[in-house]
């Protein structure tokens, strides 16, 4: 993630008939704190209006600017037998392609609202210049997004679309012959702001191609040659070939088996009951611990050595929603008997060595943002403290960290930011609308006025007493020493 606070696009047409649900929805989730709770009152139009939550559900992203939202994507039905995870049979004498629904398309289907995948076997011929792939057997052209963010056309407007054609008499001799599956992914969309290269890219990843115990080889579209670098020792625990870059490559690759496009089951998380070899988010995280030589794998009150002090680590931000007292705070936790770190990662942070400084805390706390996506590196039984700054903001909170902790075995509280501790107090005048009433500034402004007013022009200045009471909390829920 870049430090400084790019502005993220906003899907255009929100009506604003969505926009008041979704802001009544929030309310609910606020008031029953539950969002399940939620759902029985309002059950049909409340998939609607989660759906737009949820595509506006992002991290401030580092890509390019303004630009229309891209074309919808045509929706396939799921089906049934693809869904339950079913592979094409494999016929020794004819081409391979098992058709689904009749109408002799390839194997698409979507594995969830986010990630369409499309797999075949066969005679398989890659022309990855013309994003071309010709499939034996097929009667009927697809075209697929290989990238996790379906329900956000803003994301996918990013992303090259690849499409399957019929290997027929003009498609191109291959030029290269590979004995393993081809996998294909792309890191456009939001890739680069960490957030979104975990939830849209590497846990799909992991998820989708672990079961081919490295012999895959990955066909990368989008490729930026900084962020392979970034990732490198994590890909290697998935394949044993060097990344192709796909966008730019001249020859025709052939390979007996593909697949386009991730499985995506939820955010930064895996469901085992559905993912192949039953592989959970704790298998993700042990991968990511030997890619990078990560020795620890449990938290404790006595920290690294287990007679020591526990470490806190500040994940600092310089440009929005900054710590406007970080030197008081690190000094109240140091009295507490902490050893305190403060760090801020960007886009140039070497990986290995954050990964490592992540690894050596037992209590994480950071605002609300990208950089707290790092708690992936978080020993077993780490207490993660997210920020909630003030505007209403749970919802967005709750997706991004705090549901996927309990899956990384990373215990998470919450320290929802008083206006008291805020800097928009020194913004607004007290009876301001702003400070009175965030939802009708949602309801008013969608997204872009909320993130304006609460995600870009909010510091916190942390209210040391109740600091101390949290951090008192989470050292008494640390796995003793
Ligand atoms: C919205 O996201 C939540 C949490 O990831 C998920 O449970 C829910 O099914 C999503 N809703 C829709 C309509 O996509
Ligand atoms: C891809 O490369 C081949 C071989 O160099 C060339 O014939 C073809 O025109 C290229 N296609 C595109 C779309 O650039
Ligand atoms: C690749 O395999 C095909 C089918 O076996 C063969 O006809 C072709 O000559 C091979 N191409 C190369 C470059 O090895």
């Amino acid at each position: 993630m870049k430090p400084s606070m790019r502005s993220r696009q906003e899907p255009r047409r929100v009506s604003n008939g969505v926009i008041i649900a979704a802001m009544l929805l929030s309310l609910c989730v606020l008031s029953i704190v539950k969002a399940r709770y939620c759902s029985t009152p309002f059950a049909k139009p409340d998939d609607q209006l989660q759906e737009q939550m949820n595509s506006s559900i992002r991290m401030e992203t580092d890509e390019p600017a303004s630009k229309a939202a891209g074309e919808q994507e045509e929706e396939e039905e799921e089906s049934p037998a693809a869904a339950a995870g079913a592979v094409p049979e494999v016929s020794t004498t004819t081409p391979t392609v098992v058709a689904r629904g009749g109408k002799g398309r390839p194997t698409c289907f979507m594995t969830s609202k986010r990630s369409e995948r499309c797999e075949a076997r066969g005679d398989i011929r890659v022309e990855g210049n013309a994003s071309t792939i010709y499939i034996g057997g097929i009667d009927k052209e697809w075209k697929t997004k290989p990238y996790a963010r379906y329900h956000d056309p803003v994301a996918m407007a990013y992303v090259r679309e690849f499409t399957l054609k019929p290997a027929d008499e003009f498609a191109p001799a291959c030029t290269k012959n590979h004995s393993v599956p081809a996998f294909v992914f792309s890191n456009g969309g939001f890739s680069g702001n960490l957030y979104h290269d975990y939830t849209d890219v590497l846990v799909p990843l992991f998820l989708s191609t672990r079961q081919f115990k490295g012999e895959v080889q990955f066909l990368l579209s989008g490729l930026k040659p900084w962020w392979v670098n970034k990732f490198t020792l994590f890909f290697r625990q998935l394949t044993k070939y060097d990344i192709l870059d796909i966008d730019n490559d001249r020859d025709v690759h052939c390979f007996p088996r593909i697949v386009v496009g991730a499985t995506f089951h939820k955010d930064m998380g895996v469901d085992p009951a559905r993912s192949p070899g039953h592989v959970s988010v704790v298998d993700f995280k042990r991968a990511l611990r030997r890619a990078f030589g990560l020795e620890r794998a449990a938290a404790s009150r006595g920290g690294a050595t287990g007679n020591g002090k526990p470490r806190l680590l500040i994940i600092s931000r310089k440009n929005s929603r900054r710590f406007l007292n970080e030197r008081e705070m690190a000094q109240a936790a140091a009295a507490m008997g902490f050893d305190v770190r403060i760090a801020e990662p960007d886009q140039h942070t070497d990986m290995s060595t954050f990964a490592r400084l992540v690894n050596s805390a037992d209590v994480m706390i950071g605002v609300h943002g990208a950089g707290l996506t790092n708690m992936v590196f978080l020993p077993r039984g780490a207490v993660l403290i997210q920020v909630v700054p003030f505007g209403g903001l749970e919802w967005l909170t709750t997706v991004t960290f705090k549901n996927p902790a309990k899956d990384m075995e990373v215990t998470y509280m919450d320290y929802n930011i008083q206006l008291e501790e805020s800097s928009l107090l020194d913004q607004y005048p007290r009876n301001h609308q702003v400070l009175t009433d965030p939802y009708a500034v949602h309801k008013q402004g969608g997204w872009d006025a909320l993130k304006t007013a609460y995600l870009d022009k909010q510091n916190i200045r942390m209210d040391m007493d109740r600091f101390k009471k949290t951090l008192q909390e989470a050292l008494d829920r640390l796995p003793p020493a």
